[in-house]
């Protein structure tokens, strides 16, 4: 086959490469990579299989067609090649494709793919694992649909802790609350957003491509502030977004006034008993009548979490907190298995 000319993809080939490009994207381990879409309930037919009259030959990314389309849409985007994941995983997953064409023998390895493979092993560095340096932050993108039409980049750490700090990379409750907040965005459109402990700011930048009027980001950490506001530069938000220091325990009310927040998203903030204090303190200042606040934990010591619980019943009086049902939301995220918890997504409100 011509590797310049290459026919259309049907519908199950783009599903296909859509479905590869989401996981580059978030840098997804590739011991954990899915080769072929998932079946959804509705899809016409099998993914797996080319569609009626056409010849049943399986769906693979080796196929020619399928390889000429991961480089132009996934290596060679221009969206892409603006913030990319990090060579060592570039490097890494054309080594495996490679590997898998060779396995089956059942068609060529595209020229344009070896030439990259070729030219990123001559500048890719080596792992920490093999005697290179430590690994650096690098961009992860999240597509918050499964077309990678809204996308949004953040450069995070790849470690879980990095200069003393969790906030440094964005972390599995979070993308729990952002699939139930795609799932139901009249939450946030048109809406002041305040986001607390944001991190490197993916969940605030998520509801302002959903529809926020205004979001803030906000954080205690200077380093993880610093790096939130990076990483609203590397968006097209459609709002305005800003990051704000806000220390839950070293606070104004006229900080919190000028945040004039109507919904509060908080992401993973009770995993510390030291914590809970401070936190109740600035919830109970910002969380008032017609405020409404999303929070996602991690369940990893429920007694944090019962005390967390209790003293926010003490300090905010009335507030009622609903736990929101998180099945049957279209998972677009990709968790990392050996790690994955318990989470919990909860409502609360002045009724
Ligand atoms: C586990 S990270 C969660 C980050 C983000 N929400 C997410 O889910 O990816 C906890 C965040 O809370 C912030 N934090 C912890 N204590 C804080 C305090 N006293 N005041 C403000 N922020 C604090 C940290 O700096 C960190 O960014």
């Amino acid at each position: 086959m011509d590797q310049h000319s290459p026919s259309p993809l049907n519908e199950q080939q783009r599903a296909l490469v859509l479905h590869v490009k989401r996981q580059i994207l978030q840098m997804r381990q590739l011991r954990q990579f899915e080769w072929s879409p998932p079946s959804r309930p509705n899809s016409e037919s099998a993914p797996e299989m080319q569609p009626e009259g056409e010849s049943k030959v399986p769906l693979t990314v080796t196929m020619p067609e399928i390889q000429q389309a991961m480089l132009d849409q996934i290596f060679y985007d221009p969206v892409v090649l603006k913030h990319p994941p990090s060579s060592i995983y570039q490097h890494a997953f054309l080594k495996k494709v490679i590997y898998m064409i060779e396995e089956e023998g059942l068609y060529d390895i595209s020229e344009d793919l070896m030439e990259l493979f070729t030219e990123l092993l001559m500048t890719v560095p080596k792992r920490p694992e093999e005697g290179g340096p430590p690994l650096m932050p690098c961009f992860k993108s999240y597509s918050l649909d499964r077309n990678c039409q809204k996308v949004v980049t953040v450069m995070e750490e790849q470690t879980t802790i990095s200069s003393g700090t969790t906030g440094l990379r964005t972390w599995e409750a979070s993308f729990w609350l952002a699939e139930y907040l795609i799932a139901h965005p009249e939450f946030v459109q048109s809406k002041n957003v305040v986001d607390i402990g944001c991190g490197v700011g993916f969940l605030g930048i998520a509801c302002a491509m959903l529809g926020a009027k205004k979001v803030a980001l906000t954080d205690g950490n200077m380093d993880v502030l610093t790096m939130a506001q990076k990483n609203i530069g590397y968006n097209k938000a459609p709002c305005p977004v800003s990051a704000t220091a806000l220390d839950w325990e070293n606070f104004t009310n006229e900080q919190i006034a000028s945040l004039e927040a109507e919904v509060l998203i908080l992401s993973d903030l009770t995993y510390d008993p030291t914590n809970i204090v401070p936190l109740v303190t600035v919830l109970k200042a910002i969380l008032v009548r017609g405020v409404s606040a999303f929070m996602s934990s991690a369940i990893r010591n429920p007694q944090t979490f019962i005390d967390f619980f209790a003293h926010i019943r003490k300090e905010c009086v009335g507030v009622q907190i609903d736990e929101v049902i998180l099945d049957g939301l279209d998972h677009l995220f990709f968790f990392d298995e050996e790690t994955v918890q318990t989470v919990k997504v909860f409502h609360l409100h002045f009724p």
